[in-house]
């Protein structure tokens, strides 16, 4: 039988903090002994380097965008992941599918959200998945206002949000307002994961 360990999403919109609070949980989860693997997406495969580009350039048509994450999600899953996942790890993920639902169907009114569920229906499902809230004023401040990426605008990203929230709703993901002290964010984001491993007593 194949063993399992817990798997963590933290996903939010750009700025919200997920890389920050990736890292500090990973540290936690660390000292109190546990494996684990912390990863991200766009993944670093060659399809995620050729997103990385991609987020730069206008022209590339949503449906494509849409289908390139979807690859290196997949891919990502398959080769890392799942793999460590088996080998015991507590995997968590810096983005992930939940970011393609949001970002990509609000990018153009012809990408149904059914659409990009069902192209990463091969990526399966988080255990848990946190979603980080924040207005996109505050958190494009955050942000190097030189190299911004396609996605990177305030329209844009309070369109993202609400969808966040909306999708945070109907899934039940815990959803956490970012706009406070790190410790104390970072906290919270423990408490429901120190929750989530007593339970399944690992
Ligand atoms: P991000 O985590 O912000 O990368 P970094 O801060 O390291 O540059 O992710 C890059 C962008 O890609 C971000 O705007 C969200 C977007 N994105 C999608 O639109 N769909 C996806 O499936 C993923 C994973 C990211």
């Amino acid at each position: 039988m194949e063993k399992r360990s817990l798997f963590i999403v933290l996903d939010g919109i750009d700025g919200s903090g997920t890389t920050t609070h990736s890292q500090l949980l990973t540290g936690f989860l660390k000292s109190k002994n546990y494996k684990v693997f912390l990863t991200h997406e766009p993944s670093n495969s060659e399809i995620g380097t050729l997103i990385r580009k991609y987020l730069k350039n206008k022209d590339i048509p949503p449906s494509v965008d849409a289908l390139m994450f979807a690859a290196d999600r997949v891919l990502h899953f398959y080769t890392e992941i799942k793999k460590k996942l088996n080998e015991g790890f507590i995997v968590i993920s810096d983005r992930y599918v939940e970011s393609s639902i949001v970002y990509q169907s609000c990018q153009s009114d012809d990408i149904s959200l059914e659409w990009v569920k069902n192209i990463n229906k091969f990526a399966e499902k988080p255990d848990i998945t946190i979603i980080l809230d924040l207005d996109p004023k505050i958190s494009l401040a955050r942000k190097s206002q030189e190299h911004l990426d396609k996605f990177e605008n305030s329209i844009f990203l309070e369109k993202v949000r609400k969808l966040y929230i909306k999708r945070a709703k109907e899934e039940n993901y815990f959803l956490l307002d970012t706009d406070d002290i790190i410790e104390l964010v970072q906290e919270k984001i423990q408490t429901v994961v120190i929750k989530k491993l007593k339970s399944l007593q690992l």
